[in-house]
């Protein structure tokens, strides 16, 4: 019989190369991360080959992503472990293990988590041995965690952002507890590196640089729940994307809360720009995302690389959430509209073909018909490609839930409406103008509803179906745009 394992004696590089039924469970968990977590996998992975002996078939688990990119790429993570750990992924509730990985950014984000709790209720009734657990934003708030304890006693396992890298752990005490474990933390200041990662396209990825965000804009949640800003270490950030070229990645999105910050705390500093020319030179790579930028240091160096790359799409979000100064202001953005506007022409100067998004919230706190004039004065001018339109959701402990004059229901469901519209209505007169044109695509997937179509997305992110088989997914070609259908394009190979 082959000999056990001692973890101990493992370098982080090559764990994800061991084998987990061979590690030595019997002896005390290594200190060191990410040891520690295989440690974990490899013994949650004896329990869930006792229980699913018992039961005569394998024990399923989903996960369920809310909220924004760095969620879904959390969840790849989750997944990740799960794996390791042998359950069998489903995209089906009806499963041994759900976990929801949580968005806080709006209310309207946790209503629908407290709504489907009960359905997740209704299922574990069903089925005793059912687990349930909780993780992401939305767990750092100390108001839901009280709610958690006090009203939704099924769930077994709540753990938070900054303890994600413990989930090993934390699941294989609760597969062999029946208490509701609580595990969220204030802060951490950990990288852990090097934990395995399932991910969902194998074609494409995202891939953190930063996590936590400094701003503090006034209505915003996200430096509460995500913690202060860390940089990854470039040659981290390096070696994940080498290795996701040599499987296969040719599109990958660099993701941080403000990526323009990125690397300012390392001594000497590294820069946005310097880290994209480095990511730039991997063979293999073919296209290269980031998401989000902040105006209000946008650099002009950030503006040069891009216009030199090959490689780095020609898409630029660029949230502007107010048209007005004065808002602008009293949400700690730092920018104004003159600014925003000068920025978009030097990027739309350097770049002229250049797709140009933008996020949005009409009613915050103070906001004016005619402050919401500049915020419709502004759309006209840039005219955004695409634009997220949001109502403004006052979330407890940020500065803007102070802020008297909150705008009433009505008058913020009407600015909203009208907003939209204009939004509409103008990406729909940008998207007219590549009819005509070739333009590369990136094939991803069959199409849902005609299995003689395959769907890709431009490089400005838009899809487009055109017919095709399932031999181009994941590879990008040159693609005749025929047809708009206002949110989408058809075209041919
Ligand atoms: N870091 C990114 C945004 C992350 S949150 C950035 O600064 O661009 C994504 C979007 O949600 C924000 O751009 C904002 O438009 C919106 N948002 C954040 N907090 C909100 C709130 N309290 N109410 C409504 N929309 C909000
Ligand atoms: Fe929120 Fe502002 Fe940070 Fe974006 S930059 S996550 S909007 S605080
Ligand atoms: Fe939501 Fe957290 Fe992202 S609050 S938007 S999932 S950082």
């Amino acid at each position: 019989m082959d000999s056990y394992i001692d973890l101990k004696n493992i370098t982080a590089e090559e764990l994800k190369h061991t084998d987990l039924d061979r590690v030595d469970i019997d002896c005390s968990p290594p200190d060191l991360e990410p040891q520690r977590q295989y440690y974990f996998m490899a013994k949650c992975r004896q329990i869930v080959k006792a229980q699913s002996e018992r039961l005569g078939r394998p024990l399923y688990a989903c996960i369920q992503t809310f909220g924004c990119q760095m969620n879904a790429r959390d969840s790849e993570k989750l997944d990740g472990i799960l794996e390791a750990a042998g359950f069998v992924r489903t995209a089906d509730e009806q499963a041994d293990f759900v976990i929801y990985n949580t968005c806080t950014v709006r209310e309207n984000a946790n209503n629908k988590v407290y709504g489907r709790l009960g359905y997740l209720h209704s299922l574990k009734n069903k089925n005793p041995d059912m687990r349930i657990a909780l993780c992401g934003c939305m767990m750092q708030e100390p108001a839901v965690i009280e709610k958690l304890k006090k009203s939704y006693r099924f769930v077994n396992l709540v753990f938070g952002t900054h303890n994600i890298y413990k989930f090993a752990e934390l699941l294989s005490q609760s597969l062999e507890s029946d208490r509701m474990i609580v595990d969220v933390w204030e802060e951490t200041d950990q990288i852990v590196e090097e934990l395995p990662v399932e991910r969902k396209f194998p074609f494409k990825s995202g891939v953190n640089i930063m996590f936590g965000c400094n701003n503090f804009c006034s209505y915003c949640i996200v430096p509460y729940v995500r913690g202060r800003e860390r940089s990854r270490e470039p040659k981290d950030i390096l070696r994940e994307i080498k290795r996701l070229a040599a499987d296969g990645v040719v599109e990958v999105m660099l993701l941080g809360q403000n990526v323009n910050s990125y690397g300012k705390t390392f001594d000497p500093p590294v820069t946005f720009a310097e880290l994209l020319q480095e990511v730039e030179k991997i063979d293999g790579i073919e296209r290269i995302r980031f998401m989000t930028s902040h105006p209000k240091d946008l650099s002009d160096e950030l503006i040069d690389v891009m216009r030199q790359s090959k490689k780095i799409c020609r898409h630029l979000h660029l949230p502007l959430q107010s048209g007005s100064s004065r808002i602008l202001q009293k949400m700690n953005r730092h920018y104004d509209q003159e600014q925003y506007l000068s920025l978009v022409e030097k990027v739309r100067t350097a770049m002229p073909d250049i797709a140009i998004t933008t996020d949005l919230i009409v009613g915050f706190p103070g906001e004016t018909e005619e402050d919401f004039l500049e915020t419709m004065h502004v759309v006209k001018k840039v005219g955004f490609d695409s634009a997220f339109t949001f109502i403004y959701s006052k979330r407890t402990g940020t500065p803007a839930a102070q802020m008297e004059d909150q705008v009433p229901e009505e008058t913020v469901k009407n600015r909203f409406d009208r907003l939209l519209k204009e939004v509409q209505e103008i990406s729909a007169l940008k998207a007219e103008r590549l009819v005509g044109s070739v333009q590369k695509v990136l094939i991803e997937s069959i199409n849902d509803h005609d299995p003689s179509l395959v769907t890709g997305k431009l490089d400005n992110n838009s899809v487009v179906h055109l017919s095709g088989t399932a031999e181009l997914i994941g590879k990008i070609v040159p693609v005749r745009i025929t047809e708009c259908r206002g949110f989408y394009y058809y075209g041919t190979l």
